[in-house]
Formats: structure tokens, sequence, C-alpha cells
């Protein structure tokens, strides 16, 4: 099953002791003011057009480029794809694309508008990391088998990947336009491979952890950042904690630009509530040696706008990652922008909210083009985000139940003809 949380437990509360629950408007501008405006001016620095203090997660199964697209559509300034396994992309898709996580096709960028974006990749073998983050970069414009043939090669990633002259040559990328960052998934639950750790597991297996996260910021380009998506520990344990510190620690030291930290443990997957109280103590280490604290960004029960907000100020970190509060309520970008800008967040309109469906599912179609059936692909992964994108709807039960039996795009037009007239009412 992948990353996926299947066993999430429904929306509900961080762990948050003392959270001032209070007016939005004063909490965006205590965010703001401690931060120095929207955005810490690192992130803008770092990666161009991450422009405000949140961004669209990774999400097995979900954040393809058609959800990507949408979400960047109402305002979101940064996206990750799904978690990538190395062995995946190293086999070129062939027999892994549909085995594990995701499939490459879902994780390349979207076309042009499909940027900034986090190419997140996850595994067990350092040297097989570093060679699919160098094929992450070059975005596969080698033979599958020369990427193979770095694996255990010996050299080190510097001189593995070709050099700026060479790349320059192969022109397939136009300036700006591949993976703004590489980010190293630490925090997967996913079960363990043939004994191997992978995602999560690492977590309790800091060397190894470390030596992944050597082998890539080796591989990847000095002027591409690389970060890490973390749970906030193994399991609850002083040990596991300790070993939490120790690859946090020695991310930033390698050069690592920010770690996101999801609140829960491995051992927690999806069940819980995120601990808030635990994301501020580690904002709050102290870098040795450095003037300035880290940046580092916070996972786990943003489920509105509010969230988003309160996360930011109560924890002290510096974005916030939306995660499952943002499928099938895209608009939170949206909401989130208008708070910045001072202004009284809307709800979506069912006008909006008819256009978001239907270009949403016209851009999923394109993206499962290459499917076998794209349409019945298509119309399976949209009906995951019809039950979500239902609630927005007065009607909301009807119309969950009537998209959840939708096929095709026949049928999507037929539920959006009868239940988002742009009347606004129900044409029933
Ligand atoms: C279905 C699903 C798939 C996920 N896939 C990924 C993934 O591929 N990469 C990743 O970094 N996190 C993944 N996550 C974790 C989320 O990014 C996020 O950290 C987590 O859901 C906690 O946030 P939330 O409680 O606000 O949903 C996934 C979560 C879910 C529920």
């Amino acid at each position: 099953m992948g990353c996926s949380g299947n066993n999430a437990t429904p929306p509900g509360p961080a762990t948050a002791p003392g959270l001032d629950s209070g007016d939005l408007a004063t909490i965006v501008n205590r965010v703001v003011a401690r931060q120095g405006g929207v955005v810490d001016s690192r992130m803008p620095d770092l990666v161009p057009g991450f422009d405000a203090p949140f961004f669209q997660a990774g999400l097995a199964g979900y954040s393809d480029p058609a959800m990507r697209l949408i979400a960047r559509q109402l305002g979101c300034p940064f996206c990750v794809t799904e978690a990538l396994l190395d062995r995946t992309l190293l086999a070129g898709g062939r027999g892994f694309a549909k085995a594990d996580l995701g499939d490459i096709a879902e994780n390349v960028p979207g076309g042009d508008d499909d940027h900034p974006l986090a190419g997140q990749i996850m595994g067990s073998d350092p040297s097989e990391m570093a060679a699919a983050a160098i094929k992450m970069i070059e975005q596969g414009t080698r033979r599958d088998r020369e990427y193979r043939a770095m694996v255990g090669a010996g050299s080190d990633g510097a001189t593995k990947r070709r050099s700026d002259e060479e790349q320059a040559a192969v022109e397939f990328v136009p300036e700006g336009r591949g993976f703004a960052t590489i980010d190293v998934n630490l925090a997967c639950p996913v079960k363990k491979i043939a004994r191997k750790a992978r995602g999560g597991h690492w977590l309790a297996e800091p060397e190894g952890a470390i030596r992944i996260l050597e082998a890539v910021r080796e591989a990847v380009p000095a002027e591409t950042p690389t970060t890490v998506k973390m749970r906030r520990s193994f399991d609850d344990t002083n040990a596991m904690r300790d070993a939490f510190y120790r690859i946090f620690d020695a991310a930033y030291d390698m050069g690592y630009a920010w770690v996101t930290v999801h609140g829960r443990t491995v051992e927690q997957k999806y069940v819980g509530p995120s601990r808030w109280d635990l994301l501020r103590e580690i904002a709050q280490r102290k870098h040795p040696g450095r003037a300035r604290e880290r940046l580092v960004f916070g996972s786990g029960d943003v489920w509105t706008v509010g969230d988003i907000f309160r996360m930011l100020d109560y924890t002290g970190m510096h974005a916030a990652s939306v995660a499952r509060g943002c499928i099938g309520n895209p608009w939170v970008f949206r909401q989130a922008r208008q708070l910045l800008a001072g202004e009284v967040p809307t709800a979506p309109t069912l006008e909006e909210q008819r256009r978001v469906l239907e270009a949403h599912f016209t851009l999923a179609l394109a993206v499962n083009q290459r499917m076998r059936h794209p349409e019945q692909h298509t119309a399976r992964v949209m009906r995951k985000f019809a039950i979500r994108f239902a609630a927005h709807h007065p009607e909301g039960e009807a119309v969950r139940r009537r998209m959840i039996e939708v096929a095709g795009i026949h049928d999507w037009t037929q539920v959006l003809d009868t239940w988002y007239a742009p009347t606004g009412a129900p044409t029933q």
C-alpha cells in the first residue's frame, strides 16, 4: 500500500497545549512579524517562487501532476511528488511501477506550470539512492542501464553525474524546469522489504540513514538544494528520540536546506494526533555554530486554513505541509493567500467548485493517457477525490453517493450538470 494512510484516523486536532485558537488575522500577523515577511527570505532564495509559508505535501496515490496543477492555480507555491522508490526509478518503471509506490510518469513535472517541484526519493541502499537522485536531476535522459551501472560502481556521485557542460548539451530541460529540490523520504511507515530499512524505518538505524543522506547530497549538484522528510521519531522511547536528533543534526551539517517533520512516530503511522508540542521543541533546537535558526517545516493535522497558521504560530516552524487537508480542498491555498493579504478567507462557490472539478478530471485524464484504460483509471482516482470534494456541497451526502459511481468523463460531467448547475442550485 505504499505510503498511503488507509488506516488514517478522521480529522482531529493536533496535540498542542496552550494553542491560541482565537482570531486568525491576529495569528497571521504574528507569524508574518516573526518571519520578517510573508515568508522566511531563505525559502525563495533557495527555491525561486516559494513565496508563501505552506506547500502541498507528497501524497502517494493523490499528488500527481493534475492535483498539483489545481493546487498551484489556487495559490500553492510549492509541491512535492509522492515518494518514488529508488529501485522503481532505476528499473525504468518496469516491474516495479505498480508494485509499490508512485509511478514515474506521475512524478515528473506536469508541464511548464508544474514548478517549483520537489522530487522525492526513498530506498534502502546509499548507492541506489545516489543513482536515483542523479536520474531525477537528469530526468532520465540517459539509458536506464547507465543509471543502473552507477550502483555500487565505487566512484562518488560527483564523478557519475554529467558535468554542467554535458548536461547543458542535452538540452532536455529548459532552465529552471527540472526538480527544484531532491527530497529524501525518511518518514514513510511502509514495512521493511527483505529486512532492509527504507523510509521511516531508517529512523531506527541512524548510521544507515546518515549514509543515505551523504550519498544523495554528494550525487546532487551543489546548486540544487536537498531536503529531508522525517517523522518526529521512530517510536516514543528516549533512544529513538536521540536517534532522530542525530539524523536531524547530521542533515543540516551536510548542507540539507530544510527538514520537514511529521509530528507522528513511524509506529503511529497515521493514527492519533500529530504532536505539535514536540514539533515546537524541534523547531527551537539550537544549531551549534550557526547564528541563524534552521529552516524547518511541520506536518501533521493541518486540516483547514486556520491550522496552517496556528501550526506556524505555535511551533515556530517556517512552513506548514498541507497533506490530507488539501485532498478535495485545493481552496485551502486560496484561503491562505487571502489571509496573508489581510482578507477574509472565502469558501468556494458552487460555480468555483464546478470549474475545479471539471479541470481536475480533464487534467487527470491527460496525465493517465498512457494507461491501458485511461478513462477507467482516471475515474477510479477521481472517485477518491470526489468524496472529499462533495463535502463542500450543501447536499454533500447525495453528491458523494453519486460521485462514487462515476465510471468516466461522461458520468462526471453529468454529476456536475445535475448538482453544480451554474445557477448554484441542484437541478434535480
Ligand atoms: C495517502 C497518503 C500518502 C502519503 N504519501 C506520502 C509520500 O509519498 N511522501 C511523503 O513525504 N509523505 C506522504 N504522506 C504523508 C503526508 O505527507 C503527511 O506528512 C501526513 O499525512 C501527515 O499530515 P496530515 O495529518 O495533515 O495528513 C502520505 C500520507 C497519506 C495519508
